[in-house]
């Protein structure tokens, strides 16, 4: 039997590294929703339009076409892994993520991928909206301000030019703009267990995670 376990949470709360790594250790396969959505957005200011314009994003969504594979993001065939990570187009991937006409393009990917195989899947409505029978959920949360210094981190360490100022409000912004917008909203789902991450390790993160799989799993 196929199992799916949706991970969630704001920006920076170190969903991607600690999915990515659990899903290693189960052998699962790791998909990365937030990925989908900034090459769409990617797709969108390198045709020269904007993210923020539902017009200009319907009209480019046709030809939008995404995959993971092997851990990279392809986007039209090119890999844009790291092209996809800039605070450009963190904020632009946000704005075009509130647009429905996305939502249900991208929406409907993620779920086909998690029929395949057992599934580790990270994101903001993967518990609430995308898999809402995953057999389990975990919402990660810790301060913004942590989360800042994690992602000027991560950032510093790609070689990407930040300011912790700047990281900091781009995820206000994004916080604010993922939780109010109308469809899928970041939210936690009423079954999923809430881990703060501000007071563990990367390696200890991991461990709770693969924890809740077990109890909930009875692995
Ligand atoms: O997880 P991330 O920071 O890479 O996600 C980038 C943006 O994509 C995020 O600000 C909101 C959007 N997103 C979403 O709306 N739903 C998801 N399941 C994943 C990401």
């Amino acid at each position: 039997m196929n199992i799916a376990i949706a991970v969630d949470g704001p920006a920076g709360a170190g969903k991607s590294t600690i999915s990515k790594a659990a899903a290693e250790r189960l052998g699962f396969l790791y998909i990365d929703t937030g990925a989908m959505y900034r090459a769409a957005a990617l797709y969108v200011v390198e045709h020269g339009k904007d993210a923020a314009n539902e017009d200009d994003v319907k009209l480019l969504l046709p030809e939008i076409d995404i995959d993971l594979r092997d851990g990279k993001v392809y986007l039209c065939g090119d890999d844009v892994t790291g092209k996809i990570r800039t605070p450009e187009i963190s904020v632009a991937s946000s704005n075009i993520a509130v647009f429905p006409c996305v939502r249900n393009k991208l929406c409907a990917l993620q779920r086909e991928m998690a029929k395949r195989q057992s599934v580790i899947m990270d994101g903001r409505d993967v518990g609430t909206y995308v898999l809402p029978d995953a057999e389990v959920k975990v919402f990660l949360t810790t301060s913004a301000e942590v989360r800042a210094q994690r992602r000027l981190k991560e950032l510093q360490e790609k070689g990407i030019e930040s300011s912790y100022d700047e990281v900091l409000s781009d995820i206000q912004y994004r916080d604010k703009n993922d939780s109010t917008r109308k469809m899928a909203p970041l939210k936690k789902a009423d079954d999923a267990v809430e881990l703060d991450t501000g007071n563990l390790t990367i390696d200890e993160s991991i461990e709770a995670l693969i924890s809740i799989y077990k109890e909930k799993t009875n692995a």
